[in-house]
């Protein structure tokens, strides 16, 4: 931007927001003003009718706006709150095994791989821009045991500009592949390393996240060395819980001592106010209430969930106990590495599980998209920071173009800016998302530097 004044602003965009807010599941502003300070955080929002009196406060002219054209509006970016960054070197293929057989057949071996740090760097590599390029600004990893090659992923993704949870897994029980896993004292000592490795780099946006596997992968000795850990540095937790039937058994046959899958979690200090659990299709009203005492939260993740004929989860009874829930896709469990598609299997679900029941409606695109984002940034406890386009929060966004080049979907002049939003959702894919945004960095398009 030109004149020295307007150095107070990074941008100006004129043109159509979409975001959700608390009481709104969705908020279209047509003909609005939106500014991003140079610290990358949201000056304003505001109808163009105050757009005088905003130049004068921000020092800006008429000529420094960039104003969208009729087809493209700026969405908030999504937040996968539950992804697989190793597993993305298979994702699109073996989702023929339930969970546990998955696990051993095809997802332990693959993660074996990643000892080698070449691998380990091609993949991650791709699944960061993969991810960024479908408009993931927020992503919560899982990645392997191995320290290094997880350290690798964050430094990867703080290089692209994306904003994530990093955990190294966690795992010293692994009987169906004993090739894949660590010791007790090594996976704690390696876990500190990791934490603290993290930490020193003080990356802006990339942050260290404790990860034991899930139950059936971990001693009570390691459950409970990693929440003494989490509890000490103060950072997030996340892991899966009852996914699926098989392995719930699992969990009641190793700890028979523990009431049920959450008590396991809880009374090992692993479930906090930081905490976000995968999957929990099979949690009872009783373990749901423990959730919500203890502020802890679930990803859905629905591709995932059919394609390993895991169960459906039912939103509705997780908000009925005021639960936090974001999105997730699970990715390679779920074969979709996009958040679109996680959205509109979410909407699937919903709608097969409230079909035709009295006094029941399946969750609306509407509500789904406020999950993708807004419930995703109070999840991964980030709703103070990012999740929709209030003042002061960063700007992670996405401008999308409806009549992109090639475009997978049509318009039509009928069509309402709602309309136009539906189709996007529902039809769109990354060649319509033109550009992203991590805290007001122009992150898509990747820079030649990266
Ligand atoms: N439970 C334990 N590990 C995994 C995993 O990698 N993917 C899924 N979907 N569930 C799990
Ligand atoms: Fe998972």
């Amino acid at each position: 931007m030109g004149s020295p004044q307007a150095s107070l602003l990074a941008h100006l965009f004129k043109g159509t927001f979409a975001h959700s807010t608390c009481s709104s599941p969705m908020d279209i502003l047509q003909g609005h003003l939106l500014g991003v300070e140079e610290s990358g955080k949201i000056a304003f929002l505001e109808p163009v009718d105050e757009q005088e009196k905003l130049a004068k406060k921000w020092g800006f002219k008429a000529s420094d706006i960039r104003e969208l054209s009729n087809n493209e509006f700026f969405m908030p970016g999504l937040v996968d709150a539950h992804i697989h960054a190793p597993q993305y070197s298979f994702a699109g293929t073996r989702v023929d095994l339930p969970l546990l057989q998955w696990l051993k057949t095809y997802t332990f071996p693959a993660e074996a791989r990643f000892k080698d740090i070449d691998f380990a760097e091609e993949v991650y590599t791709r699944a960061v821009r993969r991810t960024l390029k479908n408009g993931t600004t927020t992503a919560c990893y899982f990645a392997t045991i191995h320290t290094d090659a997880s350290l690798l992923l964050a430094d990867i993704i703080d290089k692209f500009g994306q904003r994530a949870f990093v955990g190294k897994v966690c795992m010293d029980i692994s009987e169906s592949f004993p090739e894949y896993k660590e010791t007790t004292t090594e996976s704690l000592k390696e876990t500190e390393r990791f934490v603290r490795g993290i930490l020193e780099k003080k990356y802006p946006r990339v942050h260290p996240i404790v990860t034991p596997r899930f139950g059936p992968s971990c001693t009570e000795e390691l459950l409970s060395s990693l929440g003494n850990l989490a509890k000490v540095h103060d950072i997030h937790v996340q892991s899966h819980i009852s996914e699926s039937e098989g392995e719930i058994k699992l969990v009641e046959k190793m700890f028979p001592t523990y009431q049920n899958y959450t008590e396991l979690y809880d009374k090992n200090n692993l479930l906090t106010n930081k905490t976000i659990m995968a999957h929990g299709c099979y949690l009872s009203d009783e373990e749901l209430k423990v959730f919500n005492l203890k502020g802890a939260a679930i990803a859905h993740c629905p591709n995932s969930n059919i394609s390993l004929s895991s169960g459906l989860l039912n939103v509705k009874k997780i908000q009925k106990h005021n639960v936090k829930l974001g999105l997730g896709t699970d990715v390679a469990g779920g074969y979709s590495a996009s958040m679109l598609d996680a959205i509109r299997k979410a909407i699937m679900v919903s709608k097969v599980l409230h079909n035709n029941k009295e006094n029941e409606t399946a969750l609306s695109l509407k509500e789904v998209f406020r999950l993708a984002t807004l419930g995703g940034s109070q999840a991964l406890r980030l709703d103070t920071v990012i999740g929709n386009f209030e003042v002061g929060k960063e700007f992670d966004a996405l401008l999308i173009n409806t009549k992109a080049s090639d475009s997978p979907f049509d318009l039509f002049a009928s069509d309402t800016f709602e309309d136009i939003i539906q189709k996007f959702l529902y039809l769109g894919d990354d060649r319509n998302i033109e550009e992203v945004y991590v805290a007001g960095k122009l992150v898509v398009p990747f820079s030649s530097s990266v």
